[in-house]
C-alpha cells in the first residue's frame, strides 16, 4: 500500500525573486502544516527558512498564509485541507520576505512605540472589578501572531504603512484606553499617528485573529467614537474635563 502523501507548493526565494517549490511529504495522523514544512527541512531541504518557536499556538511566530488564508503553520491541521490538490504555502504578504517563509515584521514594533504608554491618574483609589479585568483582558490575549496586520486592506492593498498603525495596534491602545487607573488620552494619536480614520471597519482582521479577539466591535469602534467625542462634540468634551478634574 503506497504511503498517503501531502502535495506542498512552497514560497522558496526572497523579496527580489522566488517561486512555489513542491514536495511530496508522507501523511501523519495529527500534523499540522508546520510538521509538514519540519518534514520537508529535514529530509528534502534543510534550507528552508521557516520562524516558528512554541508550535502550540502562542508565540505568534508561524503566520503565513495557507491557501491563501493568512494562518498560523501551528495550528493548522493537515486533514483540515483538501488534500486532493497542493497546499500553498507563502509568507505574509503585507510584509517584506526575508527568505522564504519569513518576512520582516520589524514596521510592526516602530508603530507600538508610537503609542502613548500607561500613565495611571494621580491620587485615585479604585477598586478593580470583574467586568474591568475581563475587557482589558481580552485584548491582553493578544499573540503578536500579526495576522490582522497582514490581512488588513489598508497595509496589503493600498501600503498605508507610514499614516496607518494596523489592528494590532489598535487592540493594543484600546487596552490602555478601557483601564480604569489610566489618565491620559489618546484620541490625537489615534487620529494622527496611528490613522484610525482610515480603518472603514471591514472586520477582517477579526476573522482571521487566532486569539478570537473582537477587534472591531471590543476595541476600534469604541476607540472611534472616543475619536469622534473628542473632536467633533466640544460639549462632551468639556463634561468630560469638568468630571476628571
Ligand atoms: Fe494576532 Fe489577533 Fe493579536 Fe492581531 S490581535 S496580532 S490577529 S493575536
Ligand atoms: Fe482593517 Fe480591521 Fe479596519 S481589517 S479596515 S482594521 S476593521
Ligand atoms: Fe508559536 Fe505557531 S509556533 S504560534
Amino acid at each position: 500500500v503506497p504511503m498517503a502523501q501531502a502535495t506542498l507548493q512552497v514560497f522558496r526565494g526572497d523579496r527580489e525573486d522566488g517561486k512555489a517549490v513542491e514536495y511530496q511529504v508522507p501523511l501523519v495522523p495529527g500534523m499540522v502544516v508546520l510538521d509538514a514544512l519540519h518534514s520537508v527541512q529535514a529530509h528534502q531541504a534543510p534550507d528552508l527558512a521557516i520562524r516558528w518557536n512554541c508550535k502550540a499556538g502562542k508565540c505568534g511566530s508561524c503566520s503565513a498564509e495557507v491557501n491563501g488564508r493568512p494562518r498560523l503553520m501551528c495550528k493548522t491541521r493537515i486533514d483540515s485541507l483538501p488534500l486532493d490538490q497542493p497546499i500553498i504555502i507563502f509568507p505574509m504578504k503585507a510584509f517584506p520576505v526575508i527568505k522564504d517563509l519569513v518576512t520582516d515584521v520589524s514596521w510592526n514594533f516602530k508603530v507600538n512605540r508610537k503609542i502613548t504608554p500607561f500613565q495611571p491618574r494621580p491620587g485615585v483609589e479604585w477598586k478593580m472589578y470583574q467586568r474591568d479585568v475581563d475587557r482589558v483582558q481580552e485584548f491582553r490575549k493578544c499573540i503578536e501572531c500579526f495576522l490582522c496586520q497582514n490581512v488588513c486592506h489598508v497595509l496589503r492593498e493600498h501600503h498605508k504603512q507610514e499614516e496607518f498603525g494596523g489592528p494590532r495596534f489598535f487592540v493594543r491602545t484600546a487596552s490602555l484606553e478601557m483601564h480604569p487607573l489610566d489618565g491620559v488620552s489618546r484620541a490625537r494619536m489615534l487620529k494622527e499617528e496611528l490613522g484610525l480614520g482610515l480603518c472603514n471597519i471591514t472586520k477582517c482582521c477579526t476573522e482571521v485573529c487566532p486569539e478570537d479577539i473582537h477587534i472591531t466591535d471590543n476595541a476600534i469602534i469604541p476607540l472611534k467614537e472616543r475619536v469622534v467625542d473628542e473632536y467633533y462634540d466640544p460639549l462632551l468634551m468639556l463634561i468630560r474635563k469638568i468630571r476628571s478634574a
